[in-house]
């Protein structure tokens, strides 16, 4: 199968770099810390900014999206694909884990930031009452109740979904005055919950754009977790548990971005999340 943008992959031609995945900006906080902690290997980004959020989006187009999206990186050489993303992870992940893989690609991988982070959240909390900031679409999956019963079934979650922060953080409004008004009111609604919460986790990957606002209307001695060094540490064991997939994983510390939209755009403001300047190319989905 060849796409529009299939050429920028010739000079990659015996690169089978680690895939990363978010339905725009997002995934590169997480990208950012694999690449800190895991400096050697190649990446590939990919931001379906043409058709992001995926948020508020139904299972069924969101599963479809990410589906599109996975098949782009098998086809680019990437054994091995980390959806930067908790709304695909939460809607996509398990369909394609157990029944788009082993069809289209059986010798590689999907990984999600969901289960990494939930296996790790006992230790962020004394109380056991941790809230968990998503988007509508994780919130409405339950996706992270049903994940933290599983290693922690004594730890009691909230959930608040925040439907207006991605739109903020996507069109650069996330430290304007205009985003306090959001922000306040989603972590009120949280934590009008209970007010034993200690632990806030930013489930989406857009929301540590957002931690200036959110810090100080946390409640004292309550921690705000971000997922990215989480989702590293997460995949450099993955690695080492996981030979057969770590050896087919190309080491040039090489990294690439491409977007579904304009490439101008993606570079003026993915260096906001990346922390540094980037160039993009553009891949449209066949
Ligand atoms: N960054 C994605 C996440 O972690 C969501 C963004 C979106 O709504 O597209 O959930």
């Amino acid at each position: 199968m060849l796409y529009p943008g299939a050429s920028h992959f010739s000079t990659m031609a015996s690169s089978q770099p680690i895939g990363v995945f978010d339905s725009g900006y997002g995934g590169l906080t997480i990208l950012k810390e694999m690449v800190s902690r895991l400096p050697q290997y190649d990446y590939l980004y990919l931001g379906d900014n043409a058709r992001a959020p995926y948020g508020t989006r139904s299972f069924e187009t969101v599963y479809e999206y990410t589906l599109q999206c996975v098949k782009w990186f098998f086809e680019a050489g990437c054994p091995l694909v980390v959806l930067a993303c908790n709304t695909a992870s939460a809607k996509a992940l398990r369909t394609i884990q157990q029944n788009d893989l082993p069809g289209i690609a059986p010798a590689n991988r999907v990984l999600g930031v969901i289960r990494p982070t939930t296996e790790v959240i006992g230790k962020y909390t004394r109380t056991g009452k941790v809230g968990i900031l998503a988007t509508q679409g994780t919130v409405q999956s339950d996706s992270y109740p049903i994940e933290i019963a599983k290693f922690f079934p004594a730890i009691r979650v909230f959930q608040q979904a925040c439907p207006m922060w991605v739109p903020l953080v996507e069109n650069n409004e996330h430290d304007k005055p205009g985003a306090d008004y959001f922000v306040r009111e989603s972590m009120d609604l949280l934590l009008a919950q209970s007010k034993e919460i200690d632990a806030i986790l930013l489930a989406c990957t857009h929301y540590p754009l957002l931690t200036p606002k959110i810090t100080p209307l946390l409640p004292a001695g309550c921690r705000l977790i971000s997922q990215g060094g989480i989702v590293a540490s997460s995949l450099a064991d993955y690695l080492q548990r996981h030979p057969e997939i770590e050896s087919r994983c190309s080491k040039r510390g090489q990294l690439r971005f491409f977007t579904t939209d304009s490439t101008e755009d993606f570079d003026n403001h993915a260096s906001i999340f990346y922390g540094q300047a980037l160039h993009s190319a553009h891949s449209a989905l066949s």
